[in-house]
């Protein structure tokens, strides 16, 4: 059975964070010091994510999960969550191109411990990954994180490859007088590296509430830096997926950007998140949850927790307001909802 938003939107993607620690504190995510990070006992167990994905993927044909964090890597016996994933399958009468297969499994990481567990992920059954990196400038790398880990992040990529993940994605979260003069330089980056480099539009979804609008950087600049030194074309259509995208012209591969601010996809989103605390939540910026944590450890049967998922997704609104003066700021940062 699909599940279906008041907008007519058919839910196909479950975000799933599996933590809301990280190893790195980035300035547009976390605070330098006094995260509190969530007991323990109130993080989903692997039993529970994967009875949960089960639902999204067995009862409502979502085939595609997608894990986060935090840092997702972080958390012990991520392979083995994975396996777990893997042997879901997408109803045979589903209407999606995963029908009677596995769901679309991928990860978002930044990379930094990535190649000693690459080939595990990889024989898990984990299909994609796309891997953060805002600057190839040692310093300015240290400045964003808070962690020298440039070295280890760009080792990661290769490991990414190496393991057979095709594309390999990359993040850059662009902020204005941050990272703004290195987009072609990232650009050149993931010609040279046979990668995809994906600019993110800065949100207001950071820890110290330092976001401005000023400090986005938006997608026309984004794409205007870029084809001013490697000329691009777009390519139609982007679908659900949040990112548009650009071919170079020299057939050097693709380049995407997510314009979350200036050029919102709130129409075509076909997303849902689950926190690491077993919070459901419709949208990046919802100011709802739906405790899906508490309703699991009460014994509900698997037919309460879907009536629960679909009477969330009954109250998904049609977009996010970052561009109207009514916006509220979630109280979450990124690192406690997940990318
Ligand atoms: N704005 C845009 N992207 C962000 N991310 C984290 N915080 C923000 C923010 N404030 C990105 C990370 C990573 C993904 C999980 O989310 O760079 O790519
Ligand atoms: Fe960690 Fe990702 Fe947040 Fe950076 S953006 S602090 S890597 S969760």
């Amino acid at each position: 059975m699909d599940l279906i938003d008041p907008f007519g939107r058919t839910i196909r993607d479950l975000r799933i964070s599996v933590t809301d620690r990280c190893n790195f504190r980035c300035t547009y995510c976390m605070p330098e010091e006094g995260m509190k990070w969530l007991p323990r006992s109130e993080v989903l167990t692997f039993e529970e994510i994967e009875r949960l994905a089960r639902i999204f993927v067995e009862h409502f044909e979502v085939d595609g999960l997608r894990l986060t964090g935090g840092e997702p890597t972080i958390r012990a016996h991520m392979p083995l969550l994975v396996q777990k994933l893997a042997a879901l399958r997408v109803p045979a009468s589903s209407a999606s191109a995963y029908a009677g297969k596995k769901p679309d499994l991928s990860i978002t990481t930044n990379g930094a411990t990535f190649r000693l567990l690459a080939h595990e992920l990889r024989e898990a059954g984990l299909d994609r990954v796309n891997i953060s990196l805002d600057t190839l400038n040692r310093e300015k790398f240290e400045r964003m994180t808070r962690r020298d880990e440039l070295v280890r992040v760009l080792d990661g990529i290769e490991a990414a490859k190496e393991a057979g993940f095709s594309p390999v994605k990359i993040n850059a979260v662009v902020e204005r007088g941050v990272n703004d003069d290195e987009i072609v330089d990232l650009a050149r980056y993931g010609r040279d590296h046979d990668v995809e480099m994906r600019f993110i539009e800065f949100m207001p979804l950071d820890a110290t509430g330092h976001w401005v609008h000023d400090k986005v950087v938006g997608q026309d600049e984004i794409v205007a830096a870029i084809a001013a030194v490697f000329p691009l074309e777009p390519l139609a259509g982007r679908g659900a997926a949040p990112a548009s995208e650009w071919r170079y012209l020299d057939g050097k591969g693709t380049v995407g950007v997510i314009p979350t601010v200036t050029k919102p996809f709130c129409d075509d989103c076909d997303r849902v998140r689950l926190t690491a605390d077993g919070q459901f939540r419709t949208c990046l910026f919802a100011t709802t949850e739906f405790d899906l944590l508490r309703l699991i450890r009460s014994g509900a049967d698997d037919e309460q927790l879907a009536a629960e998922i679909q009477r969330a997704v009954g109250t998904k609104w049609a977009g996010h307001q970052i561009n109207q003066v009514t916006f509220v700021r979630p109280t979450r940062t990124m690192s406690q909802i997940g990318g």
